[in-house]
């Protein structure tokens, strides 16, 4: 799958990029009242859409290498939610159960984890709410946790969401590749990822709560 994958998205990327240079160059040559720029625009936006789903396929393809380095996770976490652009409407809170969790990851790949689960509890919480990232660990592993109260995870669902191009959003918004990504990640560090959600308010308070855990040994160690 991911050969496959990454054979066709490489053979796209390249014709792809011609249809989006040709189109630019046609819309800088129409005059601003002319009628067909509208058109234009349509291509340009929707070409870019596909070289972004043809860039997160190679990105899901080469997800194949760890370069582990001894990292303070909780530092890791603080820098994310320092780059993270927090909704008005949502409060953002970090908690780190000791101040610092040493384990050889690989930096940017867990960034990248943290980004994808920051990114969806955002999405669940149209109408704002609370983000919580917590940081944990024992002896062996350390454990990121990144909690939302948003509208919650169907059960229906849940079986579904590791799996390439699920996305429960509209058409044009969501790939489906964020927790796949992620799943491959935490895999490759020989990790695990837990989900647990609560979709019905007749229950509890909805909202979802992603956890990682990491060994704090990389394999080579
Ligand atoms: N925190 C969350 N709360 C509610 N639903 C979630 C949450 N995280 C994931 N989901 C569900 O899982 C689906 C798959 O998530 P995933 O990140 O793989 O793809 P996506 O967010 O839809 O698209 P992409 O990440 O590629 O932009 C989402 O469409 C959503 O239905
Ligand atoms: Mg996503």
């Amino acid at each position: 799958m991911g050969q496959l994958a990454a054979g066709i998205a490489h053979e796209v990327n390249n014709p792809l990029g011609v249809v989006i240079m040709f189109a630019h160059l046609l819309l800088e040559d129409l005059p601003a009242d002319d009628k067909r720029r509208e058109d234009l625009q349509t291509i340009v936006e929707n070409a870019d859409r596909c070289k972004k789903i043809v860039s997160g396929l190679l990105h899901f393809a080469r997800q194949n290498k760890v370069t582990p380095a001894l990292t303070d996770v909780c530092e890791l976490v603080d820098e994310v939610a320092r780059l993270t652009i927090v909704p008005a409407n949502v409060t953002l809170e970090v908690e780190h159960g000791a101040p610092e969790q040493a384990a050889e990851v690989d930096r940017d790949q867990i960034a990248q984890v943290l980004t994808n689960l920051i990114s969806n509890a955002l999405a669940a919480m149209p109408d704002g709410g609370r983000l919580t990232l917590r940081t944990d660990g024992d002896a062996d592993s350390v454990r990121i946790a990144v909690a939302d109260t948003g509208v919650g995870i169907p059960e229906e669902n849940r079986a579904s969401i590791f799996t390439p191009f699920f996305t429960t959003k509209p058409v044009g918004k969501g790939t489906g590749l964020g927790l796949a990504v992620t799943y491959g990640i935490v895999k490759m560090h020989r990790g695990q990822i837990e989900v647990a959600s609560n979709a019905n308010p007749a229950k509890r308070p909805t909202g979802t709560t992603f956890t990682v855990n990491l060994p704090r040994k990389s394999q080579k160690g």
